[in-house]
């Protein structure tokens, strides 16, 4: 069984900060939402992946994930010189696939229960594709299936304007060969895309066996700003290690399930968890709250943040202020000229300097 990460694509729905650095390596919980992919991949006993990568991000995806020795295993890299569908990029993976069964999983999607279950039972059960669905409030910004009585796909839509059911196709498929037969058949949608629904739709149209599962844990598609605070908010809230790594004086407190790295320091402030925050950073007299996470080197004074993320070296100096619900690029400098409290609610790109006055 092999994987195939799906890391591509503009980020259109997350600039400005995706101008500057590709969706999947944000962080969630400090670490790249690719990473939690990868790992799940692992945890199911997968040792081949293919990451699919963009001409535009493809070298900053290289660079931070490396050839996968620092998990023990192997990574290829695939370019997909365009965004032309989930279907064309296992297309393009053809050579590296080969006839192996395979794993695809969307790079920007992150599930509770990782893959090992669902990985046994597509390797016990003989099916020729299975899919992971979930009911969601907003099924036309997916793909979506209509099951019949007995649990049977009767047919799949990708984003339909009148969907059929508010069952969404979730961001990971198990395959065998049989989908490159269907994949081929197929034409590109509307938007212009070869869409891996249509392909589907296509295996069941010829008579193959399609499985799926509903999934009743969380699932998470990191498309937009809301969605990434929502899932750092579940992924602090499920983090179950405490740590201190770093300094603290004896003004400041921490309370609850905080991990702090490195080299850091706090000076006066209060952390309430679960919240981590990286290596060297320097806090002083701040307010640190839930569901926060706050990148290596980052810089924060006379402020209150919570149910942020706040990236690598971004610096907000003498705030005096409360920033809420904001995700905040790296290197980002945000200050304020006078200290009447306020509230913000922010989405600042990497290399911003905003001065609130
Ligand atoms: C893709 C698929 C869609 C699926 C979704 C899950 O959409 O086309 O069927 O429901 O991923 O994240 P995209 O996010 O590429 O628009």
């Amino acid at each position: 069984m092999k994987g195939l990460i799906l890391s591509g694509g503009k980020g259109t729905r997350m600039r400005p900060i995706t101008h500057t650095a590709a969706k999947q390596l944000l962080p969630v919980a400090n670490k790249p939402i690719l990473f939690y992919g990868i790992e799940a991949l692992i945890d199911a006993g997968i040792k081949e992946i293919g990451i699919i990568i963009s001409p535009e991000t493809g070298n900053d995806v290289k660079e931070c994930v490396g050839d996968g020795s620092r998990w023990g295993i192997k990574i290829d890299y695939i370019l997909q010189a365009e965004p032309l569908g989930l279907a064309h990029a296992v297309k393009t993976a053809r050579d590296f696939l080969k006839d192996s069964p395979f794993v695809m999983y969307l790079g920007d999607n992150l599930i509770k229960d990782g893959v090992g279950p669902l990985v046994e039972r597509f390797k016990q059960g003989g099916a020729d594709a299975f899919i992971l669905l979930k009911e969601v409030a907003n099924p036309s910004s997916f793909g979506v299936a209509l099951l019949d009585p007995d649990g049977r796909i009767n047919c799949l839509e990708e984003k339909p304007a009148k969907p059929k059911s508010n069952l969404a196709l979730v961001g990971v498929y198990l395959f065998n060969p049989k989908i490159h037969v269907a994949i081929d058949r197929i034409k590109p949608s509307k938007r212009g895309e070869l869409e891996i629904t249509d392909a589907i739709q296509e295996l069941i149209n010829t008579g193959n066996r399609v499985d799926s599962h509903i999934l009743t844990s969380w699932w998470l598609d990191t498309g937009k700003k809301d969605d990434m605070l929502e899932a750092n908010r579940v992924v602090l809230d499920e983090m179950t290690d405490v740590a201190m790594n770093g300094d603290m004086d004896g003004s400041s407190r921490v309370s609850g399930r905080v991990q702090i790295g490195k080299g850091s320091k706090l000076i006066n402030c209060t952390v309430r968890g679960p919240a981590v925050i990286g290596e060297n950073c320097h806090l002083e007299n701040s307010y640190v709250g839930p569901f926060t996470s706050i990148g290596d080197g980052a810089r924060v004074s006379h402020a209150e943040i919570e149910h942020c993320i706040l990236r690598e070296k971004c610096q907000i100096m003498e705030f005096h202020g409360r920033i809420a619900d904001s995700l905040i690029g790296v290197n980002v400098e945000l200050t304020r000229s006078n200290n009447k409290p306020h509230a913000f609610r922010l989405m600042i790109g990497d290399d911003s300097k905003v001065e609130v006055v």
